[in-house]
């Protein structure tokens, strides 16, 4: 299989805006795995975070592409192809871009065009299991942490219904990308509303699901962690390959089952592959089974 695998420095640290905690979190065991399905690049390789790099789109986002740098610690680069990887940085938009020939297109998180903006404008969403399995009905718009925010997708669902969402990842490049989508959702009209809704936070979920003091516990805390794809045929879309690429699996799923367990005050919701095993093999009290995708449901309380 072509493909080869990035690591970013070991430095690559960010600080958590979660001022309650002013922690420092590391990320996957202070190492960021970029792995990248790259048809140009022949070997897999180990190579450091000297082949990803920040490109100013045009020299009025040369001064924003540099607060990014220094923000996640990556070079600003001045040649757009000079590194297989970049964060491309304009006046209006942040996209991940692979700058090889034949990469899949720039990913980039936009809740006010594209398939979500359309969703959004038209109301598609409410017969969704993802809406079921939140327990969102009439009446009740239940506050909810989403803890593995990853692209935005499924907490923006749940903010289009009018739930109060918080939004938490821990990936600094994902959490860059989400953040701009956000701030772009909250200036255009047709999406200001939701976007009002979402409250961000670039930090390990685990650690902030413990912290939550019991007069604040969310009512529903949502979880999609990775899934341990290996099959080209599981990475059919561009923007979930770009995940998969920048953030790996994610190994403390199960922690973050038994921490939401305990700081949910009404459900806990895992989404999970269709026919992939439970979360810590832990049987979940209903589920909705969907084409492709299982929404388990734990009641507690
Ligand atoms: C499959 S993606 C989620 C996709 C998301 N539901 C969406 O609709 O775009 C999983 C994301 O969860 C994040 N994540 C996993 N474990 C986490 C943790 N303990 N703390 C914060 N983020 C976490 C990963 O970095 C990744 O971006």
């Amino acid at each position: 299989m072509d493909i080869a695998y990035f690591i970013l420095n070991k430095c690559l640290i960010y600080l958590s805006d979660l001022t309650l905690l002013s922690i420092v979190v590391f990320l996957n065991s202070n190492v960021a795995i970029l792995r990248l399905c790259e048809k140009s690049l022949k070997v897999r390789e180990i190579i450091s975070a000297e082949h990803i790099g920040i490109f100013a789109a045009d020299p009025n986002s040369i001064a924003k592409a540099e607060g990014i740098g220094s923000r996640l610690s990556l070079p600003v680069i001045n040649v757009r192809d000079a590194k297989p990887l970049i964060l491309e940085v304009s006046n209006t938009h942040v996209s991940l871009v692979y700058t090889a020939p034949k990469s899949p297109g720039a990913t980039l998180v936009d809740f006010v065009g594209g398939k979500m903006g359309y969703r959004s404008k038209n109301s598609g969403f409410k017969d969704q299991d993802i809406i079921k399995a939140c327990g969102i009905k009439k009446g009740m718009r239940p506050t909810i942490l989403d803890a593995t925010a990853g692209l935005g997708r499924d907490g923006f669902i749940l903010a289009s219904t009018g739930c109060k969402v918080t939004l938490v990842e821990r990936n600094p490049i994902i959490a860059l990308l989400l953040e701009d989508g956000i701030k772009r959702a909250s200036e255009v009209t047709q999406t200001a509303d939701i976007a009002a809704n979402i409250t961000f936070h670039n930090c390990n979920s685990v650690k902030f699901i413990n912290a939550i003091i019991s007069m604040d516990m969310p009512e529903v805390i949502y979880l999609d962690p990775m899934y341990p794809h290996r099959t080209k045929s599981s990475l059919v879309k561009k923007e979930m390959r770009a995940l998969r690429d920048v953030v790996g699996d994610d190994f403390d799923s199960d922690d973050l089952l038994t921490a939401a367990l305990q700081k949910a005050s009404k459900r806990v919701v895992v989404k999970r592959p269709k026919g992939a095993e439970y979360l810590a093999d832990k049987k979940p009290s209903m589920s909705f089974d969907g084409k492709s995708t299982r929404f388990d449901v734990y009641f507690v309380g």
